[in-house]
């Protein structure tokens, strides 16, 4: 048997994909390590959403190298820097075996003996007519990953906001048919899931066939929730332009539907939202944010900011400063715009100093922080159900679960009865980043 370490970085989509290589390449004769020191071949899942991505993987790969320079080891580069860089990472480090974009990693059997047998580079990044969902039988779908899973419901997009690599390293939007989904989730639930996350660049444009039709995110979801032992659903990213009717309703109507909804916004002035071709505006955003919290008020809310965009002045930051205010997220990612070579905002010309960049950032940080822990402190002395999915806590008797709002919540568990249960749990206390509570026994 020989030993497979595969290291993830960035969103939750390159995670899907580490998990359908592991199922591709295990069958193989791998069995899976969390070393890269013991392993025989090592991939490294790339993300390219921002700066340094493609110094921080040679950086990372000749360190691989150094400390294995005298085994025999397979290294794959594979994701979004693997899809940008190309031919540049064999020029760059020469001792990587095989490089394999988002795309192509159904390939990567073949990919693995061609490189065995040729000793030589392989390389695919091709964006393939057939999506990579259509190359791979059954069994590498659906196969355990606890009681909380990723499911993979649409890829790429279409949408080309001017700061933003994705429709480059990823390709077009595609959505894979319901009934294929609705067999993974099957399949995942049957192997222990109660929480699946539907997953997606744009995960609300969802346009999915199910016999002869087009299903949209809402009607997709109303049907996986009718999986019985499933208890919760998620999705990520959505997209402001992508709210449609089946999706509020679904919320509305859906108790398995976490009430929390990860709706990035990225600014809040018009001006830049046109720049950075959202097409949206904040009054739109904010209309959307109140229809959600009118259906049902104890929906949440997280985004993604960028500061410094191209033409950025303080008043379009105070915009979003603004916006912050009047949202009040229960968490939110804040960036600082990083140049992304071949997209629109790079070519600008007026680009905003780092200086200025890292105030505004410092500032918004500020306001987000103190806004996630007044949501935190505000659930002391409730009670709220918890799914414990696998994670130790700090300290050896605790176990740490997420809340319907994405909260880490520590519980002594010292039997640990709680492991992959959803619980209700009392909370006691409240920090920055995580809930501290107590098993509320029936
Ligand atoms: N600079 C900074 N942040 C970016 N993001 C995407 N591209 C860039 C960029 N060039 C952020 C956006 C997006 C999140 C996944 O990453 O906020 O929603
Ligand atoms: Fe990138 Fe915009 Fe597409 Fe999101 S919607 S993946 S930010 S181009």
């Amino acid at each position: 048997m020989k030993s497979l370490y595969i290291k993830t970085y960035g969103c939750q989509m390159n995670v899907y994909d580490s998990i359908l290589m592991e199922n591709i390449i295990k069958p193989l004769g791998f069995n899976v390590v969390n070393d890269a020191e013991k392993a025989d071949l090592v991939i490294l899942n790339t993300c390219h959403i921002r700066e340094k991505a493609a110094e921080k993987l040679y950086s990372e790969l000749g360190k691989i190298h150094s400390s294995r320079k005298n085994k025999e080891i397979t290294i794959v580069a594979a994701g979004c820097v693997a899809q940008a860089e190309g031919e540049e990472i064999f020029r760059r480090a020469p001792f990587v075996d095989i490089v394999v974009g988002p795309q192509s990693i159904t390939t990567l059997p073949e990919l693995i003996v061609k490189a065995s047998k040729s000793k030589g580079h392989v390389i695919n990044t091709d964006f393939p007519k057939v999506m990579k969902f259509d190359r791979l039988s059954d069994e590498c779908y659906g196969n355990s990953q606890g009681s909380s899973a990723f499911l993979s419901i649409q890829e790429g997009c279409d949408k080309f906001c001017t700061f933003c690599v994705v429709p480059y390293t990823r390709g077009a939007e595609y959505s894979r048919p319901v009934n294929e989904i609705f067999r993974e989730a099957l399949k995942l639930v049957a192997n222990g899931a109660k929480e699946i996350n539907l997953l997606g660049q744009n995960v609300n444009a969802y346009h999915g066939e199910y016999e002869g039709e087009v299903w949209d995110l809402g009607k997709l979801i109303s049907h996986i929730a009718k999986i019985e032992k499933l208890e919760r659903i998620r999705y990520t990213t959505s997209h402001p332009r992508d709210m449609h009717e089946s999706l509020y309703l679904a919320h509305a109507e859906a108790p398995k539907l976490m009430p929390f909804i990860h709706l990035p916004v990225q600014s809040g002035s018009n001006k830049i939202l046109r720049a950075m071709n959202r097409k949206h505006t904040t009054e739109e955003y904010l209309e959307i944010i109140e229809r959600f919290r009118k259906l049902k008020p104890k929906i949440e809310f997280s985004s993604d900011f960028i500061v410094g965009f191209p033409g950025e002045t303080e008043k379009d930051f105070e915009g979003t400063i603004k916006l912050v205010e009047r949202v009040r997220y229960a968490q939110a990612y804040s960036f600082k715009y990083s140049t992304r070579p071949g997209t629109p905002g790079a070519e600008r010309k007026d680009q905003v100093p780092e200086k200025v960049k890292t105030e505004r950032l410092l500032h918004l940080q500020k306001l987000i922080n103190k806004q996630q822990l007044e949501f935190n402190q505000s659930m002391v002395g409730k009670t709220i159900p918890v799914l414990f999915s696998n994670k130790k806590g700090k300290h050896q008797n605790q176990i740490i679960g997420k809340s319907p709002y994405m909260q880490s919540v520590c519980i002594d568990d010292p039997e640990d009865k709680c492991r992959d249960k959803i619980v209700n749990v009392r909370i006691l206390e409240a920090w920055q980043n995580s809930l501290l509570g107590r098993e509320l026994q029936e």
